[in-house]
């Protein structure tokens, strides 16, 4: 018995599912972009037994639009400038209802050739929009945090002294690894689930730019090395999570090939940027690294979930996560097909290719390279009217498209700042017009807002500004 419906039925439910999408995006300006419902006020909203009887499909339409689309955060939204959020596009929404439509597994060539060769196709056009070599093997995964991991496992499996596929790590002396104080917390979580160890993980100091301190670098490698540990690889960040700062990529490089290190940089919100008028001279560097981490989900305006990974060395990806066990052969009078599970940890995989490349193709590259810059104009705007206040004081240089500040009208401990900004940022979400999140730089607590929707305009920015002002005066009135 099929679950299918007749082919006029289907359509119909398309267009009923059209119009609550549709009239999502109208509501983008008017609605709140955090509702303020408590876990308890969800949870009762959502609650119901299994379900044992069908339900019609109209009426289960119009349930999520009541429910569902009513309780989201509206980070899709022109005013939602929380951590690295970007708000896909509509070309990329007809990409996921096809891709569903299809069910394509990117597991093997034959499970889908489709897939698998433009997967291959869009990661080459990743890597050239990057300014990396298209001669690269690259992958999509869910996210940067994925990537990242990928990608330290093949750092760990070419560089370790021992061959870990088989034994382990246990013949090795523990390996080290290098990122800036200022990396993401990926590395840490990869460190450990890889059998690393976190402590082999060095934060190394960064300068006033939050870019790592060069010098320190070295010499803990030097240290290292001298106390009989195995450096293998050291991290750039083209585009810290906290401020957005870019590592000098080619003294990184300059380490790496001075130590025999591996050489990754995560990119994962940056990179899209690495070709930008503007902001290119700082991305100087990016194409000698083993590996790059860059999310089409980020910067490039795509939905999530799409992370890429890339590596220089397609063998080195295949050497890493090459397993074939009898029910998943390849048969070899086929040459030239490439099967994807070869390349990645996942062997199901969705068709996340088909999002990536219709988003490069609608917009085509000049067009999404002019809208990074226009984010990145809206950080600089943020940034003149920041300054240009005497209520509130810059937290962090501001290269790419996030800016780091906060409320202070002067004359106040640096306690009480830390303790009004945390309350600033607690009622901004209870407050509904605007959404950022916090952060701290050099041990207090800032305001961080990120660019990276092109939705935005200039009002939503006055309103922000209008918003972090009406809310820390009121704040800070009660203080006393
Ligand atoms: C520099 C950097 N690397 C990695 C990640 C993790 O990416 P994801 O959230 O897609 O897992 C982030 C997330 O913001 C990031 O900023």
């Amino acid at each position: 018995m099929s679950l299918d419906v007749s082919s006029k039925q289907f359509k119909r439910w398309i267009d009923e599912a059209g119009k609550l999408v549709a009239s999502h995006y109208q509501q983008h300006s008017d609605s709140k972009v955090f509702t303020g419902k408590s876990p308890a006020e969800v949870q009762e909203l959502l609650n119901e037994p299994l379900p044992d009887d069908p339900q019609n499909i109209g009426s289960l339409l119009d349930e999520v639009g009541e429910k569902i689309l009513t309780t989201i955060t509206n980070s899709a939204g022109p005013r939602y400038f929380g951590y690295i959020t970007g708000g896909g596009n509509q070309v990329a929404v007809l990409a996921e209802m096809i891709k569903a439509s299809i069910n394509q597994n990117n597991l093997k060539w034959h499970s889908s050739p489709v897939s698998t060769e433009l997967e291959r196709l869009v990661m080459r056009w990743v890597a050239k929009f990057i300014g990396y070599p298209t001669s690269s093997a690259g992958v999509l995964l869910s996210g940067g945090s994925v990537a990242n991991f990928n990608c330290l496992a093949v750092a760990r499996k070419i560089k370790a002294p021992v061959d870990i596929s088989d034994e382990g790590i246990y013949g090795s002396q523990p390996m080290t690894v290098y990122v800036s104080e200022e990396g993401h917390s990926s590395f840490d979580k990869a460190m450990d689930m890889l059998g690393l160890g976190k402590k082999y993980l060095r934060k190394i100091p960064v300068d006033d730019d939050f870019r790592i301190d060069i010098e320190q670098l070295e010499e803990q490698i030097r240290t290292d090395k001298n106390a009989g540990l195995q450096p293998i690889c050291a991290i750039a960040v083209a585009g810290t999570t906290n401020t957005g700062a870019v590592d000098d990529l080619d003294a990184v490089a300059e380490i790496c090939q001075r130590y025999d290190l591996w050489y990754h940089v995560d990119a994962a919100y940056g990179g899209p940027a690495a070709k930008v008028e503007g902001a290119k001279d700082l991305f100087s560097g990016i194409e000698k690294a083993d590996s790059v981490v860059v999310n089409p989900h980020k910067w490039l305006y795509v939905p999530f979930e799409a992370g890429g990974a890339l590596v220089k060395n397609p063998d080195h990806l295949r050497k890493t996560f090459s397993t074939i066990p009898d029910y998943l052969k390849s048969d070899e009078e086929n040459g030239g097909r490439t099967d994807l599970m070869e390349y990645n940890l996942p062997l199901t995989k969705e068709f996340k290719a088909l999002k990536v490349w219709m988003t490069i193709k609608a917009f085509g590259a000049t067009r999404l390279r002019d809208e990074i810059a226009s984010d990145i104009d809206k950080a600089k705007y943020l940034l003149e009217l920041v300054e240009s206040d005497q209520n509130l004081e810059l937290m962090a240089p501001v290269p790419l498209s996030i800016v780091c500040f906060r409320y202070n009208p002067g004359g106040m401990e640096e306690s009480a700042l830390n303790s009004l900004n945390n309350k600033i940022i607690r009622e901004i979400e209870s407050d509904g017009r605007v959404f950022l999140t916090g952060t701290k730089i050099n041990g207090e607590t800032a305001l961080r807002v990120c660019f990276i929707n092109p939705r935005t305009n200039k009002e939503d920015i006055q309103l922000l500004k209008k918003v972090v002002l009406e809310i820390g005066s009121k704040l800070e009135k009660k203080r006393v």
